[in-house]
């Protein structure tokens, strides 16, 4: 199949230009201007007019949980419905966190996650692995996991008595992958002392939503940012803080690239769009419940700086959906029992191109930057993925950067009941999606296969990490 793509603005993150796009099979065969006259286009199966639309590489979520397990129940994506969503909202590529479970192997959890997503997908995916028990065993599977193409393990400094690692168990996971190419991935809350806290206020009858936004203070975000950092520092490898939310931490991550250190971060748009203040309104809070949690609005404007100035480098979705209905209802008179997470994978290039790049705030190539090509850098993917470039899969979003939408969960394609950004309106839509060659979203419909997303083996992405 040969696809042209005539008369776009193609968007890198180094650049746009008026240009078309040929797609020779599962990839990108040439991009420049009058490619429909060449004898390159000869014989092409499809043209797709792009005029007055962007032609950018499809977006890359790098932190996503499809079907985790958490708070007594599931994430309610599966990998078929989370990744159609996810191709709905202009997103060609996740990567989701397989989990190894308490007492089990890596390879247990990681064949687990292979099990769940294997011909189900819309589009391409590749694993992390969470890693919640540290020892001898674990640290030697890193290795092979490493080379498999899984190449980062998320540690966690939260959820005491779920996946919390002390010190000395992220200092040894730090010091392996110091050694294998790998990347540490950081859940940075003190949860210890988030639970001393929250237990206070459960014990003072604060048991509402609003006050788990209220008892993970950001000092304690800021406190084990600064502490994974330091021990990343001391182990000699780089370190990725996953779901950066407050000032406290960025100032953390900021002081740490400022001495030289490889430290980087991605935040997540339910940070830069929403506050605690969402919190509010009695259990309708529990909608917003996710750790670390929604911030003072105060915050936003430090996040979007961060953005513009590097020291975030993704804005990934940390999309973990439970229905409101039934799952969040869990924590009825506890917010500690609400399982932790919002749905999100749909939402973000909209939400970053209506809000960022339309308000002003960043250039639609820092967009695409943020939403795809750091990414694809900095989890192995580069050349491969986040580019429009000869060589590159055909990972392609044509973009109508005019049309204005109501984002509902009346009309989401997320397998959950509500939407954190009901009623919102953004001007900028996904029009059609290209997955390795394939057309898989047309105007509002999915036209693509189930199964045709193929499982990424990532290289180490050490030497890309900027
Ligand atoms: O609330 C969240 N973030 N749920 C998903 C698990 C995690 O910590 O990323
Ligand atoms: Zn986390
Ligand atoms: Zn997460």
């Amino acid at each position: 199949m040969r696809t042209l793509i005539v008369n776009g603005t193609v968007v890198n993150a180094g650049g746009s230009q008026a240009a078309d796009v040929l797609v020779d099979g599962e990839t990108i065969a040439a991009v420049g201007s009058g490619l429909g006259g060449s004898p390159l286009a000869a014989g092409v199966d499809r043209v797709i007019d792009a005029t007055d639309r962007y032609v950018i590489p499809g977006g890359i979520d790098v932190h996503t949980h499809m079907e985790l397990p958490f708070g007594g129940t599931f994430a309610k994506d599966t990998f078929e419905t989370g990744t159609r969503a996810a191709a709905f909202g202009g997103t060609t590529t996740i990567i989701d966190f397989a989990v190894q479970s308490r007492g089990a192997s890596l390879r247990e959890g990681l064949d687990a996650w292979h099990a769940k997503a294997e011909g189900q997908c819309a589009i391409d995916y590749g694993f992390h692995m969470i890693m919640s028990d540290v020892n001898d065993s674990t640290l030697a599977e890193m290795d092979s996991l490493v080379d498999e193409g899984v190449t980062d393990f998320k540690l966690f400094t939260a959820y005491p008595g779920v996946f919390y690692s002390d010190d000395g168990a992220i200092f040894r996971a730090m010091q392996q992958t110091a050694r294998n190419g790998g990347t540490i991935l950081m859940h940075a809350e003190n949860g210890m002392a988030i639970d001393v806290v929250a237990a206070q206020a459960v014990a003072a009858g604060e048991t509402d939503p609003y006050y788990h936004g209220v008892v993970r203070y950001p000092i304690f975000e800021g406190e084990a940012t600064n502490r994974v950092i330091r021990l990343a520092e001391a182990a000699g490898v780089p370190v990725y803080i996953v779901h950066l939310s407050a000032r406290e931490a960025l100032d953390a991550l900021r002081e740490a690239r400022d001495r030289g250190t490889p430290a980087y971060a991605e935040t997540c748009p339910q940070y830069l769009f929403l506050s605690i203040d969402d919190m509010g309104n009695g259990f309708e809070g529990a909608k917003f419940v996710c750790s670390p949690p929604l911030r003072p609005a105060d915050h936003q404007e430090e996040l979007w700086k961060g953005l513009v100035h590097d020291d975030l480098q993704v804005v990934a979705t940390d999309h973990c959906p439970f229905d409101f209905h039934d799952q969040k209802q869990l924590g009825q008179g506890d917010f500690r029992k609400i399982p932790n997470g919002l749905p999100g994978v749909e939402d973000r290039v909209d939400l970053l191109f209506d809000g960022g790049v339309r308000a002003g705030r960043i250039s639609k190539e820092r967009w695409v930057e943020i939403c795809s090509a750091a990414p694809a850098r900095m989890f192995g993917l580069a050349g491969r993925k986040g580019v429009i470039a000869a060589g590159a899969d055909a990972d392609i979003v044509i973009y109508d950067p005019t049309k204005r939408h109501t984002i509902s969960a009346t009309t989401h394609h997320m397998d959950v009941d509500y939407s954190c950004y009901e009623g919102r309106e953004v001007t900028g839509a996904t029009e059609t999606v290209l997955s390795r060659g394939a057309v898989i979203i047309e105007g509002n419909a999915y036209v693509g296969t189930k199964g045709h997303g193929r499982f990424l083996r990532r290289a180490v992405a050490r030497d890309h990490l900027v």
